[in-house]
């Protein structure tokens, strides 16, 4: 059924015309933005905005083709449902940092709440021959609620996260309430085959599921449901559209008329743990107590946006890095010379092509990520005549289509500040010949794996079962 229209339903929505700050809003907004883009459709969520409005009210918006339906949410809502118990237990339990996650039934319950809340909402808006398409984390549980309201269609779900391992997974009271809800969508999809396996091996072990492996086929308690791998791309002609332009080449220009003889290096995440921003930072600073001399070859530029302000491990994650920085920076610096810049604000896409494009090393070294986008973005915007060197985490799940056998991307272990400064010389010193080939060994997957395949592939799967 090609025809039929694509209903999304994710937390966060890119509402039209907002002007994005690409490197703020994560790789799902900017995704769903193209995936509905090309194929139209509507797309449902949180509007952003707190109100203590009880009326219901979806805001609607059309902009192309694309509907945007949202609706705001109480204060109550925002501190259980968001900040408490998306992003303070199943957001670090999904990074393996059960050191940071919060178990409280309280949020639990207003996660539950809130699901509903939405399920509610949006199945009005739901017609027959719709696919539904939910996302991430935050509303794990909405599939299950629609079916309770009799939606009929077929639902599908990507996970944006890793999926932990079961034994760290198994510290979430109430898991098993909270996985066997997945058995109500038709296809869950995840972004690498080590998440896929994780998930597999919970439903197994956890749940007594059968599982087909070769099909992905998960049955249990009479339901069945689907489980796949799909790595997400980037939107590689709307970027290269966006790098044509005047806005990128300025950008670029303005990037190496500052740094000037330096090489550029740079580094763009939200500002968020599970980037090992801090242990980046060790890194540089390992780079220059080892190789004081070379202090005047390198400028860093960290470009990071605050994310999630009002949760507290965000708090104290921000105030890490900065006393970080401004010590190698008070360190390290001259009258003439900062080799951090470290930048609070977002940055639209044709500019974030124009710096990736000046900076010779691209750092992009989480503790643990879904995909990470940044890290595909920037060799997109590599002159393949002149590419720089990208210097990846084994721990994104971008490492799997980027390490290519040790011919790409140069993979580290971001916890090691020793394989840091290694890496950050390496790149520094590898030649055009070596960087042009691991430029040609990565780009092919970045260009063609893009974020319209990954659109076409998940739905026609949710389509035809
Ligand atoms: C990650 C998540 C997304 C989220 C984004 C930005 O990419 O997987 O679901 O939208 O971060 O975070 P925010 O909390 O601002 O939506």
């Amino acid at each position: 059924r090609p025809s039929s229209r694509l209903v999304v339903i994710s937390n966060r929505v890119a509402v039209p015309k907002a002007r994005g700050a690409a490197g703020a809003q994560g790789g799902l907004a900017g995704a769903l933005n193209a995936a509905l883009r090309d194929r139209g459709g509507l797309w449902f969520g949180w509007s952003g905005q707190e109100s203590e409005d009880r009326t219901g009210n979806i805001n609607v918006q059309r902009g192309g083709g694309v509907t945007t339906a949202t609706i705001d949410l109480s204060t109550r809502d925002v501190d259980e449902y968001y900040n408490g118990y998306a992003n303070s237990t199943l957001w670090p339990l999904f990074h393996y940092r059960i050191d940071l996650a919060e178990f409280e039934n309280e949020t639990g319950r207003g996660y539950e709440r809130v699901n509903e809340r939405f399920a509610e909402s949006v199945m009005p808006l739901i017609e027959e021959d719709d696919l539904v398409w939910v996302h991430d984390y935050h509303l794990i549980p909405i599939g299950d609620r629609l079916r309770e309201l009799g939606a009929k269609n077929r639902i599908g779900f990507f996970l944006h996260t890793p999926w932990p391992p079961t034994r760290l997974l198994t510290s979430l009271p109430f898991h098993e309430r909270l996985v066997r809800t997945m058995l109500s969508y038709n296809l869950i999809g995840f972004q690498t085959e080590e998440w896929l396996s994780s998930f597999v091996h919970y439903c197994e072990t956890e749940l007594g599921a059968e599982v087909e492996k070769e099909s992905g086929r998960i049955t249990h308690e009479g339901r069945t449901t689907t489980a796949r791998a799909y790595p997400i791309g980037i939107d590689w002609d709307h970027f290269q559209e966006q790098g044509d332009s005047g806005e990128a080449r300025q950008a670029t220009q303005r990037l190496l008329s500052s740094t000037r003889h330096r090489t550029g290096m740079i580094g763009v995440d939200r500002l968020d743990y599970s980037k090992g921003l801090p242990e980046r930072i060790d890194g540089i600073g390992r780079f220059f107590d080892q190789h004081p001399e070379r202090v005047r070859d390198l400028v860093f530029i960290q470009i990071a946006p605050p994310s999630r302000e009002d949760v507290e491990s965000y708090q104290k994650i921000r105030a890490e890095l900065e006393q970080k920085t401004g010590q190698i920076n008070g360190a390290r610096s001259e009258v003439d010379l900062v080799p951090i810049r470290y930048v609070n604000q977002g940055y639209s896409h044709a500019e974030l092509y124009g710096f990736f494009r000046g900076a010779k090393i691209g750092l992009v070294t989480p503790l643990r990520d879904g995909m990470n986008l940044v890290a595909k973005e920037y060799v997109a915007a590599q002159d393949p005549n002149d590419p720089g060197v990208l210097i990846l985490s084994d721990f994104a799940g971008a490492a799997h289509q980027l390490g290519c056998g040790g011919n790409g991307a140069l993979l580290v272990n971001p916890h090691s500040p020793d394989a840091l400064a290694r890496a950050i010389e390496t790149a520094l010193d590898m030649p055009l010949g070596e960087r042009k080939s691991r430029y040609e060994a990565m780009i092919e997957t970045v260009r063609d794996d893009n974020v319209q395949a990954w659109t076409k592939t998940f739905c026609s799967d949710l389509a035809t079962g």
